[in-house]
């Protein structure tokens, strides 16, 4: 199947079955989310895989009672930074300098050029940028999860601060932005799953300026 058809079969999953997906799939995913590009490379979130049934019935209440929630597979939750602090962009500059085995003066003042704005700026404006970054990660693991033939909800209806408390991210330094069960389609129980796609038009979406 070609990268489009993968994506024109991918929607927005209302029901799920409850069938295990497999840890192969699984890794794929969360690596296409790891290879995501992020702004100066700092990656600010983290991914928690959640299988575990009772965390998972604990969450979906706050989530508008989504059936998706238990009978997924496995239940991504993508949490940002809850803001940017010198010691976590001290720590991806020094990985990456570990990585590439060499330091380097533009690299390093471009170091400065961060540790001298991000930590001195707002933390709920810290935790949008980082959050964008996380939802590009999240678009990833959505395409690549089509590419495996496995069906997943991107799920913002929830109540991010309960959400929160549940998974202990404020202690953690992070903050939930948006989830996404991973798990295969109920056809039956489904009302979305043989309705047409809809999409604006592409004059709608693009405007050429040649
Ligand atoms: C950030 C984001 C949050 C969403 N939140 C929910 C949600 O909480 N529950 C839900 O059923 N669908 C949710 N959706 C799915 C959208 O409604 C769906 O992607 C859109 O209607 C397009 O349909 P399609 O994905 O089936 O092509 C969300 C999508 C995105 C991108």
């Amino acid at each position: 199947m070609e990268l489009l058809d993968k994506l024109n079969w991918r929607y927005a999953s209302k029901a799920m079955n409850g069938k295990k997906v497999a840890q192969d799939k699984i890794d794929t995913i969360i690596e296409a989310a790891s290879l995501a590009p992020t702004s100066s490379g700092l990656q600010p979130f983290e991914i928690f895989v959640i299988t575990n049934p009772e965390i998972k019935g604990k969450i979906r209440p706050i989530a508008w009672n989504q059936s998706v929630i238990t009978d997924c597979s496995h239940l991504l939750v993508f949490a940002a930074w809850d803001t940017y602090t010198a010691e976590r962009i001290n720590k991806m500059f020094d990985l990456t300098n570990s990585i590439r085995g060499t330091k380097n003066e533009g690299w390093e003042n471009y170091r400065q050029m961060l540790l001298n704005s991000y930590p001195q700026k707002d933390a709920e404006e810290n935790f949008n940028h980082a959050a964008k970054q996380a939802y590009i990660a999240f678009s990833q693991s959505i395409a690549a999860a089509a590419f495996e033939g496995v069906d997943s909800t991107p799920l913002e209806g929830f109540d991010a601060d309960a959400l929160d408390e549940i998974l202990n991210l404020k202690e953690k330094g992070l903050r939930s932005c948006v989830m996404l069960p991973l798990g295969y389609r109920d056809e039956e129980k489904d009302w979305l799953v043989n309705l047409k796609k809809v999409r604006k038009s592409k004059e709608d979406l693009v405007t050429l300026i040649e």
